[in-house]
């Protein structure tokens, strides 16, 4: 079986970082999202890999390379334009030739794995198989609707009004059959060919598409909300290590990663929590759920359940809580004793300050 993970897009929910790094890259645990999601995807035994890339793609080949990490293969498709979950299938044409495939969304974190999906899928080789998983709210993804044997009888993409609870999951196994069903469909109301609409196709045209729940922990990283939630997850799931200094005046406690270079001075860091190679830490309180990329700077600060984007400098800003700091970022009081704040900030940056007391 061959994977297709699709990791173009515009990442408009991302902004201000989808301007300056697709959305793929933005570090969850210090590792890119597509990094984990390439993990789980080499878990389900594929042999080679197509990884559809927009504006962002050069980047993504630096960071991702060529698949020596992983073992598989990696082959880029780049995509014009973000036409479509179903208009990547047909870019991919060639790559796939006639193989079985799970098509993967690149910012879909599945820490748990959908291994028994695969084997399943590879036994009884419906045209199509999707994971579904139960949400409170699924108006802001596909919904499918089941037969009492896991039958998919209908699906939407981002309906109004939802008709079950059951979100499609970015992780979908095809047949060869999924072809034809792409190139029959219409672009959406939004202009897209929705995957959504192929397999809705491949249903009304009586043929076997399949769904499995999926129970585990489940995010699309692609909303910044989701992306610190995601951080809270994984950082739950690493082991402690320590390869960087840490004085006397300072306590580490839980499970706290400390890399190669790094320095940790009068400063306590209540895990989980991962502290990037050659980063300091002065005199500062990093709480729980915070990840710190490399080279960052975090003096006289209190931060917690954040992630930090490598080279920040964040200096005398207590307390932080929530925050996403982006690549060298500065954040911090001003050169001289003042009594205003000054910002330089982006196009669609959101700033929430304490209120005054
Ligand atoms: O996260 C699961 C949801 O993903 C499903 O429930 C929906 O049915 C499915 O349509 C999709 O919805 P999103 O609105 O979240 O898709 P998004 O535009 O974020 O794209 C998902 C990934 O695919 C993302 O890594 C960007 C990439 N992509 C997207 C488009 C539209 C491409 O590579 N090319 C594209 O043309």
């Amino acid at each position: 079986m061959k994977a297709l993970v699709l990791s173009g897009g515009s990442g408009t929910r991302l902004r201000p970082f989808s301007y300056s790094m697709p959305k793929q890259l933005i570090p969850i645990a210090n590792k890119p999202v597509l990094e984990h999601v390439l993990e789980g995807v080499r878990d389900l035994g594929v042999t080679d890999i197509g990884v559809i890339v927009g504006d962002g793609g050069q980047q993504i080949a630096e960071v991702i390379g060529d698949g020596s990490d992983t073992g598989v293969p990696i082959t880029y498709i780049p995509q014009e334009e973000p036409l479509g979950l179903a208009h990547c299938v047909t870019l991919a044409r060639s790559f796939l030739g006639d193989d079985d495939f799970v098509m993967y969304l690149g910012d879909n974190l599945l820490p748990e794995g959908v291994t028994t999906v695969a084997e399943d899928f590879a036994e009884h080789r419906p045209e199509a198989q999707i994971v579904v998983h139960k949400v409170t709210d699924p108006r802001a993804f596909g919904v499918a609707e089941l037969d009492a044997e896991g039958r998919v009888e209908r699906l939407v993409e981002k309906p109004r009004e939802p008709r079950s609870d059951l979100a499609l999951v970015g992780v979908y196994f095809f047949t060869p059959a999924i072809h034809e069903a792409v190139a029959a469909i219409e672009p959406s109301a939004r202009g897209e060919l929705e995957i959504t609409d192929a397999l809705q196709w491949l249903v009304a045209n009586g043929h076997d598409v399949r769904a499995s729940e999926y129970d585990g922990y489940w995010k699309d990283a692609g909303r910044v909300e989701d992306a610190l939630a995601c951080n809270r997850q994984l950082l739950e799931t690493l082991k402690p290590s320590m390869a960087g200094e840490v004085d006397t005046n300072s306590r580490l406690d839980g499970t706290v990663v400390v890399e190669a270079g790094v320095r940790i001075v009068r400063s306590t860091v209540e895990g989980p929590a991962v502290i990037g190679a050659g980063s300091v830490i002065e005199d500062s309180h990093i709480g729980p759920g915070t990840s710190i990329g490399r080279d960052c700077v975090v003096h006289r600060t209190r931060l917690t359940d954040s992630i930090v984007l490598d080279g920040a400098e964040i200096r005398d800003v207590t307390p932080l809580r929530n925050s996403i700091i982006g690549r060298a970022a500065h954040v911090g009081a001003g050169e001289q004793e003042t009594t205003h704040h000054r910002l330089i900030v982006g196009d669609d940056t959101r700033i929430e300050v304490a209120a005054s007391c």
